[in-house]
C-alpha cells in the first residue's frame, strides 16, 4: 500500500495541467465570489457571537480549493486533510469550492454527518446528471424515490440478477480476456459493470438498435464521467463543453428507452418489475426525473464497482496468502458446479473470505473519497457552531486508515471482515451510512463475487513490467496505466 501511495505521489499531474486547471479554477471561483464574500463575512459576524471551529477561509475566494484539487489530483489529498486536521482538531474550517465548510474526523463525526440528508451535488455534477435524481431530492420526495429504487436493488431483486450477471461475465472474460497476453484492468472492469447494469437493470437488449444504444450510451458514459471533477466551464474546447455533448446525447438516448416503455406498458407487454425505467413509469414520476435519476444510477451503479474489483485484483497481485485463500474458497465452489452451469445466490453466501477481501479493498482504497453535505440549520458540533449554508465534508479514510481503529492500517488484511460486527460502527464508511447509505450495495457485492469467481478460476495474473500499481483520483480512484496486468488461461 506504501509503496502505491508512494508511486502515486510521484505520479503527480504535469505542472501544464495544473495551471490550466488552476487558472480554470480561478475563473470559476471568481465568478462565485461575491455570494461567497457575503457568506464569509456572515461567517464573521457569527464568530463574534459564538465559537466557529478554529482553521482558516485562507485567500479570499479561492479559500483552500486550488491546494485542495491538487492534492486530489496527486492522491495525496488524505495526507492533506490529516495535516489540516492535526493543525486545526477534529472539527476545523475551511474554504472549499466557493463556500466555507466544516471538515470533521472521526466515527462520531460520520454519524453526525450522516444523520444530515440534505446534499448540494458539485455544478459539474448537476448539470451534466440533472438536478432531479434520488441524491438531489430531500424529505418525503427522496423517501418516495429511493424506496422505489431499493425495490430493484434490495436482496431478492438482487437475487433474481445473479444468473444474467453469470452471463454477462463469462461473455466478458471471453471476448476481452480469453486469448490475450495482457489486459488493462480498469477500462475492463467498467465496460463489464456497465454491460451487467443495461442488462439486469435496464433491460437493454444486445441486438439490433438495442446494441446500437447500449454502444452509444457506453461510449458517452465514460466521456461524461470524464466531467465529474472538472472545473464547469462550458467554453469552447474545455472538457467540460464535450461533456455536457455526451451528457445531451446519453439523455436523448435514455428519452428514446422511456418511449419504448411507455409504448410496452400500454400494449401490456411490459410490466413495472420488468426493469427501472418501466418501474418508474408506473409510479408515475415525470419524464425529466425520469432522465436524470437513470442518469445518476447508471454512474452510481458502474464506476465504483469497476474500481472496487480493479483494486481488488490489484491487491490479490501482491498479498499471496489473502490470494490463496480466495482461490481456494472459488475453486471448491467451482468444483460443486455441473460444467457451464451458472452460480446462483447461496454459492455467493459461501463466498466469505472472497467478500472480506472486497471490503479490505474498499477500506484501503474507498471508491468514494468523502461525503459533503449542506447544513440546513445552525448546528453545534464538537463544541463549535456549524452555520447554515455551510458544507460539512468528511473523508472516508479518516476512520478506515485509523490506526486506532484498524491496526496497521496500511496492510492489507481481510480477516478484519471475516466477522463485519467487529468493526466498530460508522468506522467503515466506503458505502455512507444513514438515510443516503448506498442502496446498491447487495447489488455491489454480487456482481463482485460473480465476476471473482471467473477471473481466480480461469485466469492467474502479474502486473505487467512497467506498471506499478500507482492510482489517481479523477474523483475516483485510476491506476496509471489502468493496472496493466499480464495474464495466463489456468485450464
Ligand atoms: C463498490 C461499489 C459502490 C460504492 C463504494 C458505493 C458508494 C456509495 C456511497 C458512499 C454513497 C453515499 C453518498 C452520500 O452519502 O453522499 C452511495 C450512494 C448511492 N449509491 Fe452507491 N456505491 C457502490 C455501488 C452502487 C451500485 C452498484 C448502485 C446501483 C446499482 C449504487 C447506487 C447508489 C445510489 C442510488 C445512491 C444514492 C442514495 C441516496 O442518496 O439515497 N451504488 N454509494
Amino acid at each position: 500500500m506504501q509503496k502505491i501511495q508512494q508511486a502515486s505521489m510521484a505520479a503527480g499531474a504535469s505542472s501544464t495541467t495544473m495551471l490550466a486547471a488552476a487558472v480554470a479554477v480561478l475563473a470559476v471561483v471568481v465568478a462565485v465570489s461575491f455570494p461567497l464574500l457575503r457568506r464569509l463575512f456572515a461567517a464573521g459576524a457569527d464568530e463574534r457571537r459564538r465559537p466557529l471551529p478554529p482553521g482558516s477561509f485562507g485567500l479570499p475566494v479561492v479559500g483552500q480549493t486550488l491546494s485542495y484539487l491538487r492534492a486530489l489530483r496527486d492522491n495525496t489529498a488524505e495526507d492533506w486533510l490529516r495535516r489540516w486536521s492535526a493543525a486545526y482538531g477534529p472539527v476545523s474550517r475551511l474554504s472549499l469550492f466557493g463556500g466555507p465548510a466544516a471538515l470533521v474526523t472521526g466515527a462520531s463525526a460520520n454519524k453526525f454527518l450522516f444523520a444530515n440528508t440534505a446534499v448540494k451535488s458539485p455544478e459539474s455534477m448537476s448539470r451534466m446528471i440533472g438536478r432531479r435524481t434520488i441524491r438531489d431530492v430531500t424529505g418525503d420526495e427522496h423517501r418516495r424515490v429511493r424506496a422505489m429504487v431499493v425495490q430493484f436493488l434490495r436482496p431478492d431483486a438482487v437475487k433474481r440478477y445473479v444468473a444474467g450477471m453469470d452471463g454477462e461475465v463469462r461473455r466478458h472474460l471471453d471476448a476481452e480476456w480469453r486469448g490475450r497476453g495482457s489486459v488493462a484492468v480498469m477500462p475492463s472492469m467498467k465496460s463489464l459493470t456497465f454491460d451487467v447494469m443495461c442488462t439486469v437493470l435496464f433491460a437493454l437488449g444486445r441486438d439490433g438498435d438495442a446494441a446500437t444504444v447500449r454502444r452509444d450510451l457506453s461510449a458517452d458514459f465514460q466521456q461524461l464521467v470524464r466531467g465529474i471533477a472538472v472545473v464547469p466551464l462550458d467554453l469552447p474546447f474545455t472538457a467540460f463543453r464535450r461533456c455536457l455533448a455526451a451528457s445531451r446525447r446519453g439523455r436523448r438516448a435514455v428519452a428514446g428507452v422511456i418511449e419504448q416503455r411507455r409504448a410496452g406498458l400500454a400494449r401490456g407487454e411490459r410490466s413495472p418489475a420488468d426493469d427501472v425505467v418501466t418501474g418508474m413509469l408506473a409510479e408515475g414520476l415525470p419524464d425529466d426525473e425520469i432522465i436524470d435519476n437513470v442518469m445518476f444510477l447508471m454512474i452510481a451503479a458502474h464506476d465504483t464497482t469497476a474500481a472496487l474489483l480493479t483494486f481488488l485484483i490489484r491487491h490479490l497481485e501482491s498479498n499471496t496468502d489473502a490470494y490463496d485463500k480466495v482461490v481456494q474458497e472459488q475453486e471448491e465452489i467451482a468444483r460443486s458446479k455441473a460444467p457451464g452451469e451458472a452460480l446462483s445466490w447461496e454459492d455467493l453466501g459461501r463466498m466469505r473470505y472472497t467478500w472480506a477481501a472486497a471490503m479490505e479493498t474498499l477500506r484501503l482504497v474507498p471508491p468514494v473519497f468523502n461525503t459533503a453535505r449542506v447544513m440546513t440549520q445552525d448546528v453545534e458540533f464538537g463544541g463549535y457552531l456549524i452555520p447554515k449554508g455551510w458544507q460539512v465534508i468528511q473523508a472516508t479514510t479518516m476512520t478506515q486508515w485509523d490506526p486506532a481503529i484498524f491496526p496497521e492500517p496500511g496492510r492489507f488484511d481481510p480477516g478484519r471482515f471475516e466477522d463485519p460486527s467487529a468493526v466498530p460502527p460508522y468506522s467503515f464508511v466506503a458505502f455512507g451510512g444513514g438515510a443516503r447509505i448506498c442502496p446498491g450495495n447487495d447489488f455491489a457485492r454480487a456482481e463482485t463475487l460473480v465476476a471473482m469467481h471467473y477471473i481466480v478460476t480461469r485466469f492467474r495474473w502479474r502486473l505487467a513490467a512497467g506498471c506499478d500499481g500507482s492510482f489517481s483520483r479523477f474523483p475516483l480512484p485510476y491506476p496509471a496505466q489502468g493496472l496493466l496486468i499480464d495474464i495466463e488461461p489456468i485450464h
